[in-house]
């Protein structure tokens, strides 16, 4: 309908890019790009009551709400030159849908559609897409020298999709992946994060293993790669157990980063230095540490961070034997919201072992947890209080609190 309308004002106007991708391949997706000879000022006119954002208008695009779906309409342009492998700080617009689909990064992502003109394939996308390969429009060296965040994007769609790259791109991916250096860290992150929350990011993070882009962005993962765990009930190396449980866990953000840094710090991976701090720590706090630092550094929001943090630092409390006291005390230091997410996180991880048992010993043992957190709500006083809270509440430091904090968890 969106089409129909900026039509029937004289303009023409097409389906393009992922929704067109994702509608091929038989999904129904929610968000759509639009693309258009119409120019922004048109467009925002001619939907002046359902605009949710002309924040990129000048680059062309403007955003709308139209029914249950968000379009982004963008005027045909070419992009100016790329500096520092950034985007373009200025756009030009031309006149055609041909030259606007020239400077899309895949043939599978460059292709429109209009009712007038049917489907636009100038480089066989539909082909690519019926043969399961991510390949670039023209030259792979060329592209991801304008932009080389299309490195971890072809990885991001290879692994999200179950596709293969074609082997030119995969060449150019090798010999540029430095050039990820020069990507803004909210960029990597955000397409990084796109990698994590899909259906098995272990296909996405093995090509970045195989290609190293791994040690151009996360040095401390790659060091887990030829890492053979020496306990005989691992699978193989330490990187690919990571993947298993990363694989194995629900498509939470801060569960899956927690799951495929949680034992980024085995001692036997860390330098002598670090290994002695790794000893003396324990890799569960020493990684939980590393793992906030590295995100950190990549300006994940604070929760995020913590969180992970938190479930990294605490993912080793699988053994012990626990009394309803000693899970209510477990329950207030890791906090209601993350209890049920560090459970999920230690069953996959056994899971990834060869010891079962303990599988299902803390399926049990989550259940139980499930049943204090429900007691909770109704009577709250035995999970909301921690020692902190009473130093701050003004009592001193010492026996006083614990004895409080017994009488409450009694
Ligand atoms: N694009 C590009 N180069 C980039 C980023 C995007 O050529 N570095 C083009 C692609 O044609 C892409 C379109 O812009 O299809 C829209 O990009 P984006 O919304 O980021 O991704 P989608 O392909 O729509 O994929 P998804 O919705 O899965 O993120």
């Amino acid at each position: 309908e969106v089409l129909k309308i900026l039509e029937e004002h004289g303009f023409s106007a097409y389906v393009v890019g992922g929704a067109l991708r994702d509608k091929l391949l038989g999904k129904s997706p929610y968000d759509f790009d639009v693309a258009t000879n119409a120019r922004p000022e048109d467009v925002e006119s001619l939907f002046k009551d359902c605009i949710l954002t002309t924040i990129g208008k000048k680059f062309g695009t403007i955003k709308i709400k139209y029914r249950e779906f968000e379009v982004e309409i963008t005027t045909f342009r070419s992009e100016g030159a790329y500096e520092k492998n950034r985007r373009p700080q200025e756009v030009s617009y031309i006149k055609t849908i041909e030259e606007d689909l020239k400077r899309r990064d895949f043939t599978i992502n460059a292709m429109a559609y209009s009712e007038k003109t049917g489907l636009v394939d100038l480089f066989s996308g539909r082909e690519d897409l019926e043969h399961k390969i991510i390949r670039c429009v023209g030259d792979p060296e060329l592209r991801i020298r304008e932009d080389a965040l299309r490195i971890l994007r072809a990885i991001r769609f290879t692994g999200s999709l179950n596709f293969k790259i074609e082997e030119n791109l995969y060449e150019s991916i090798i010999k540029n992946r430095f050039l990820l250096q020069n990507i803004s860290k909210e960029r990597i992150a955000m397409e990084f994060n796109k990698i994590m929350l899909s259906e098995k990011p272990s296909r996405s993070l093995n090509i970045m293993a195989d290609t190293k882009v791994i040690d151009i962005l996360f040095p401390e993962l790659a060091k887990t790669v030829g890492y053979n765990q020496k306990t005989p009930y691992h699978i193989r190396t330490l990187f690919d157990h990571l993947l298993c449980v990363t694989d194995n866990v629900e498509p939470k953000l801060e569960l899956r980063l927690a799951a495929l840094f949680h034992d980024i710090a085995k001692p036997e991976t860390l330098s002598i230095d670090e290994s002695g701090l790794g000893h003396f720590f324990g890799h569960d706090k020493l990684g939980s540490e590393m793992s906030k630092r590295i995100l950190r550094e990549y300006n994940y929001p604070n929760v995020v961070v913590e969180k992970v943090g938190i479930l990294i630092e605490s993912h080793m409390k699988a053994h012990e034997e626990m009394t309803d006291k000693a899970l209510r005390k477990q329950i207030r230091k890791v906090g209601k919201d993350n209890i049920l997410d560090l459970y999920d996180l230690m069953i996959a991880d056994r899971y990834c072992t060869l010891i079962n048992r303990d599988v299902e010993f803390l399926k049990v043992r989550k259940n139980r947890v499930e049943e204090l957190l429900e007691e909770s709500t109704s009577n709250d006083k035995f999970l909301s209080v921690s020692g902190s809270d009473l130093i701050e509440m003004g009592f001193k430091e010492g026996k006083v609190i614990g004895e409080i904090l017994n009488y409450l968890t009694e």
